[in-house]
């Protein structure tokens, strides 16, 4: 099966995106919004899970039903601004969550890695990465990178705000990494920002400019 790049043009998803990239828009709106936007786009990186025959008992009759057919997730936000999108993500379905560290340098914008603590059996598992922003893409390149070591089922990425480098690189370096995101923005600036993207994420969700 081909790889998929979703570009995600639901009304809601976009108008959020809209209030999230806005300037004015205080740290409490934006860590909900990110939470909000990240529950819609699983809601559709998750269409191709398996279903299974149910029968449910209802007040009136038997109704010939379908369930999840146990299919194992395990979101992995990439630290820290992924975990902005984890709530949202678990309000829509259960998984179990690994963390994985990283930073970059602010001069070779070289991801640097400090924390990797996965579920003991994400070889069994579908895999979503979360990070909001995909700039230069070596942060999620590397962070699949080192899910992919523990040979998960399949590993899905899901980003809000793209930048076409990233993207390309993404592609290249994980061709079998369905790529799901929200917005597809212009280009990155000398220091790595996206343009015009919506600034430091993890500042932004967390409060720390
Ligand atoms: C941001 C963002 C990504 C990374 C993207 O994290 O959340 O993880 O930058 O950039 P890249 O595609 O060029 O690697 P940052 O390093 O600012 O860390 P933080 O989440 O702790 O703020
Ligand atoms: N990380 C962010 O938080 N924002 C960007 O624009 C690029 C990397």
């Amino acid at each position: 099966m081909d790889r998929k790049v979703v570009i995600m043009d639901h009304p809601l998803i976009q108008h959020k995106l809209s209030i999230l990239r806005d300037v004015d828009t205080s740290t409490m709106e934006f860590r909900e919004l990110v939470n909000e936007i990240a529950m819609l786009m699983m809601y559709d990186a998750t269409r191709d899970l398996p279903l299974e025959d149910k029968q449910v008992t209802t007040p009136c009759g038997v109704a010939d039903c379908k369930v999840l057919a146990g299919r194992k997730l395990a979101f992995v936000p990439i630290l820290r601004a992924g975990l902005g999108m984890v709530d949202g993500a678990l309000r829509l379905v259960p998984a179990r969550v690994g963390h994985i560290g990283l930073y970059r340098n602010e001069e070779t914008l070289e991801p640097v890695e400090y924390y990797c603590k996965l579920p003991g059996d994400i070889g069994q598992r579908d895999v979503f990465v979360l990070d909001p922003m995909l700039a230069t893409g070596g942060s999620a390149i590397d962070a699949i990178g080192q899910i992919k070591k523990r040979h998960p089922r399949s590993v899905k990425f899901l980003c809000i705000i793209a930048a076409p480098e990233g993207l390309e690189a993404l592609k290249k370096a994980h061709p079998d990494v369905d790529i799901f995101c929200a917005g597809m923005d212009d280009h990155l600036n000398e220091n790595g920002y996206i343009v015009p993207g919506l600034g430091d994420a993890g500042d932004r969700i967390f409060g720390t400019k």
